[in-house]
């Protein structure tokens, strides 16, 4: 079979599904009746930022929520609310997005990096406690990928050691850990609504907590240093203006009826490609789950490739058989521009190992009929059968 980006004929040629999927009747109606009032701030009196921080602090199990304008800039006000800032370090995963260590830099704290468990690529306990000094003062469990860190080592690490414990929840709306919601596992927990994440506005964050002075406290970072119920041009500490506007909460609220089922679709369609690479015998296999997933919201799928490969080659012939794949991060220790600001760069066997062995199906794929998982053990099987060898490609 020739590979279509010789000029073979494609395995798939139909697009995937768009994301974000299209407006439903209900965001419509929401957004239009935002838009008519007028009222597109926050700080005008609507209900839609208050109902949906509500409703996402509901869901993590805690009282409090606070809507931002972007995940970065929650990360950054959790760990400021908590009175992370200069002089500490703050504990962060080798492989996740840069942003979960530039919140840390916002906050004047310096991100250190510890690597990932070499199988499912979530931080790892052993490699925190290697990485404490006398400076640490949080860690940054991401849950990668819609899969929660193992949150009970990492919390009892944090409670031996007094670190502040900031979930980077920016992929994994509805995931639960051990049947609890994430999000409030920690002291704090932030989602994501960027562009690509499983409920989208363009662009939102939001930080929920559990204990009431820490939620103030965040408030007011997020708002100006205001005290809540004070006044308007009082401002007691120092803060910024992060909020999310009414305009966006009302494009989120309503997707939070149709998530658990947006979930489910995505799940099915993993659950059939891990068959459909078994029955086609890859040397390709799904990243495990960690300990303690009892769901995982399934934001990517992430694939370990077990040969050499080349992976431009690799990545570009998927992408011309119709199935395009993501190549994932760097090494978080990779950035210089991160060294530079004193995150120190050593050897993360595991981080540089999914780097070079893992890839990604992106979300949108994953909501797919299930049945056209195949497509994607077709298009590798394809792929890795003509993959030259690595020093010709
Ligand atoms: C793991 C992780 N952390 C933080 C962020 C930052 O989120 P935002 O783009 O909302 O600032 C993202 C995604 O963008 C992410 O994937």
């Amino acid at each position: 079979m020739t590979l279509a980006l010789h000029g073979g004929t494609p395995v798939r040629s139909a697009p995937w599904p768009a994301w974000p999927p299209p407006l439903d009747p209900a965001q419509r109606a929401l957004v239009t009746e935002v838009l008519e009032s007028g009222r597109w701030g926050a700080t005008q009196g609507g209900s839609a930022v208050t109902d949906l921080t509500a409703a996402f602090a509901r869901g993590s199990g805690v009282p409090y929520g606070v809507a931002v304008g972007n995940a970065t800039l929650g990360l950054f006000a959790a760990l400021r609310g908590l009175g992370v800032g200069r002089g500490d370090e703050v504990i962060v995963p080798a492989y996740t997005f840069v942003a979960s260590a530039t919140a840390v830099l916002l906050a004047g704290a310096t991100p250190v990096i510890a690597d990932v468990d070499p199988v499912d690529l979530h931080l790892s306990p052993e490699a925190v406690e290697a990485a404490l000094t006398g400076r640490t003062a949080a860690i940054m469990p991401v849950h990668l990928a819609g899969s929660p860190a193992d949150m009970d080592p990492l919390n009892a690490l944090a409670a031996r050691h007094g670190l502040v414990v900031v979930e980077d929840a920016a992929q994994a709306h509805g995931a639960t850990y051990k049947d609890r919601p994430i999000g409030g596992l920690g002291d704090a927990g932030v989602y994501s609504f960027q562009a690509s994440k499983a409920m989208t506005a363009g662009e939102g964050g939001l930080i929920v907590c559990r204990d009431e002075a820490a939620y103030e406290a965040i408030w007011s970072v997020c708002n100006l240093g205001r005290k809540q119920g004070g006044q308007w041009y009082g401002h007691p500490t120092i803060g910024w203006n992060l909020r999310l506007t009414e305009i966006q909460a009302a494009l989120l609220l309503p997707w939070l009826d149709r998530l658990d089922a947006e979930i489910d679709r995505r799940e099915s369609f993993c659950t059939a490609a891990e068959h459909a690479l078994a029955a086609e015998q890859l040397p390709v296999s799904v990243v495990p789950r960690p300990p303690g997933t009892t769901r995982d919201s399934r934001h990517l799928l992430m694939l370990r490739v077990h040969v050499p490969v080349d992976r431009e080659f690799l990545l570009a012939a998927m992408a011309a058989e119709g199935v395009p794949l993501d190549a994932g991060y760097p090494p978080l220790g990779t950035f210089e521009a991160l060294a530079r600001e004193g995150a120190r760069a050593e050897p993360y066997p595991g981080a540089e190992a999914a780097a070079r062995e893992v890839v990604w199906v992106r979300q949108s794929m994953l909501m797919d009929d299930p049945r056209h998982a195949v497509h994607l053990a077709e298009a590798l099987a394809k792929v890795l059968a003509a993959m030259p060898p690595r020093d010709q490609a």
